[in-house]
């Protein structure tokens, strides 16, 4: 039987969520990866350091003992985040920056940033203290088509602040195109992006194709096939810009199985599957050792993990649902078969 033994993974964009689902959420990442970056997109949002301790204490507190997990909170960046903030986020080592949501983008981004302009001395202050920015990358407007929001909000915003501020180490989450890879690899080195396992394993084609897939719906929305292939490329590239970023972000199933359907795959049960089935498919097993276990810790300034996880060539089939809080989540690849499996 073929194995693969790698580093442990960390995952640098993971939504836990709150309340009742948090304890048996929290344990589907924990069982394999040594860190998450938390996502502060809760109701109310996480904007403050203290918030994010608090939310901290509660995923502490949903980690099996037998798990050894660290959880990085990234704050929720507002128009009027204050620089005493950032330099409290700056001092607190449990805090590993700021998420800058464009108001309106995506699920509970409506206490995000409104004007992008007006966040200079906020991305000044990060650039002084060395707190990153993390982004999602999309702009809002009506007029501007979903499948282009992405590739608008570089040449819109995000040129510009790269620019405005040499210093700022920033992260494009879940690039999505062409545009995003080109503009990432182009970039100074303080510049990086964590890359999801749906936009590498699919485009568009497997959210519309013969009816439509909820559980293939997240945002930035899946793209044309060209992108896919630019994606996988940087993935593979060996470029330490690029690293493993899930975007694992669970929605009860009705919620998504519905006429207005919640954006969000949930990843978190098969995870570091999901990549080996990429990289293997690619040929590029190689590769995920870096992909998933160095590249994203390097970039952050923080030591690489030193327990491992084992691979098992093993065909699995992705359960239908899963259970958390009592209810059903239906994960993203459900009732499809992976290749690899993590040995417990
Ligand atoms: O698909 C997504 N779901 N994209 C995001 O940016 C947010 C996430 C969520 O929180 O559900
Ligand atoms: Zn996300």
């Amino acid at each position: 039987m073929q194995q693969l033994t790698i580093l442990r993974p960390d995952d640098w964009h993971l939504h836990v969520r709150d309340g009742a689902v948090l304890a048996d959420i929290v344990p589907e990442t924990s069982k394999v990866f040594h860190r998450a970056v938390i996502m502060p997109n809760l109701v109310p949002p996480v904007t403050t350091v203290s918030a994010a301790l608090e939310y901290r204490q509660r995923i502490m507190a949903a980690v099996p003992p037998q798990h050894s997990f660290q959880p990085l909170m990234a704050l929720y960046l507002t128009q009027t985040t204050s620089v005493d903030e950032i330099r409290a986020a700056a001092a607190n080592p449990h805090v590993i920056g700021f998420k800058l949501y464009p108001a309106g983008a995506t699920t509970n981004s409506a206490a995000g940033v409104t004007a992008v302009n007006d966040m200079a001395p906020a991305f000044e202050a990060m650039a002084e203290h060395g707190v990153p920015l993390l982004i999602h990358g999309e702009v809002t407007e009506s007029e501007i088509d979903i499948f282009d929001r992405e590739k608008v909000f570089i040449d819109r915003y995000l040129r510009h602040i790269v620019a405005q501020h040499p210093q700022l180490t920033v992260i494009l989450e879940h690039i999505t195109t062409a545009d995003a890879a080109q503009f990432v690899n182009e970039a100074h080195a303080r510049v990086g992006a964590t890359i999801t396992p749906q936009h590498l394993l699919m485009n568009r084609n497997d959210l519309l194709v013969g009816g439509i897939r909820p559980h293939n719906f997240c945002l930035p929305v899946l793209k044309r096939r060209t992108h896919q292939e630019a994606l996988q490329q940087a993935a593979i590239s060996g470029s330490p810009k690029f690293f493993l970023g899930t975007d694992s972000a669970p929605h009860v199933q009705h919620k998504k199985e519905t006429a207005c359907g919640c954006a969000g795959c949930y990843s978190a049960p098969a995870a570091i599957e999901l990549y080996a089935e990429f990289f293997s498919r690619m040929d590029a097993l190689d590769k995920l050792e870096n992909f998933a276990s160095r590249f994203g810790a390097e970039f952050y300034g923080l030591p690489v993990n030193e327990t491992t996880i084992t691979l098992v060539q093993t065909p699995w089939q992705v359960p239908a649902t899963v259970t958390a809080g009592g209810e059903p989540f239906v994960p993203y690849w459900a009732g499809e078969t992976l290749q690899w499996r993590v040995r417990n």
